[in-house]
């Protein structure tokens, strides 16, 4: 089945939340308990944050906000700010059912293509150490450790050369 990807919509918003408490609580099973992750859910990912953020990716003005769907069915999204000619990418969550099968590489293609079109020349990201899953998909897509703060790495990949 193929993957389709396309900006986010207003009516997206449910599914997103959806999807990044199912990826959360898979991936940070070992490092975050269930409490923390429901109150982190609640506040970062409140709906009225969203739509914010959707409005303002349909608008194309700071954010680039893309998700992939199956069908008709929303598989996993991605989440960058921009600012002047570098963007960090902000979250990265599929469902964890979807994962592994290449959808998280045409996202970020297809974020890297919305990038070049802004003459983007780098992008940063912070992503837990123990998230191995995340740490060798970025390595794999062209991020190397830059940094690391408090249980973080950050990681940036330059697209200078692209140009
Ligand atoms: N188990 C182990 N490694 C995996 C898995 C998995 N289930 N899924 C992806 N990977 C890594 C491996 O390096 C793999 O390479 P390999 O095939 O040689 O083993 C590579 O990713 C495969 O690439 P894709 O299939 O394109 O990756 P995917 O579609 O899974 O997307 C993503 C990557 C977004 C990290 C996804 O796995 C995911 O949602 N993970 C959980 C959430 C997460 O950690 N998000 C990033 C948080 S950091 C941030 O948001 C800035």
């Amino acid at each position: 089945m193929s993957e389709m990807i396309k900006k986010l919509t207003v009516k997206d918003v449910d599914a997103l939340i959806e999807i990044a408490r199912s990826s959360w609580k898979w991936i940070y099973r070992n490092i975050y308990s269930n409490e923390f992750i429901e109150s982190w859910i609640r506040e970062k990912y409140s709906k009225d944050k969203l739509l914010n953020e959707i409005i303002r990716s349909q608008s194309d003005l700071d954010i680039i906000l893309l998700g992939s769907f199956a069908e008709s069915t929303m598989t996993g999204f991605i989440e960058l700010k921009t600012s002047a000619n570098k963007a960090e990418l902000l979250r990265f969550y599929l469902k964890p059912e979807c994962t592994h099968k290449g959808i998280g590489k045409s996202l970020l293609l297809e974020a890297e293509k919305i990038m070049k079109k802004k003459g983007i020349v780098e992008c940063s990201l912070y992503v837990h150490q123990q998230n191995n899953v995340a740490v060798s998909f970025y390595k794999k897509n062209g991020f190397e450790v830059k940094d690391i703060d408090g249980d973080d790495f950050v990681m940036e990949k330059k697209y200078k050369d692209l140009q």
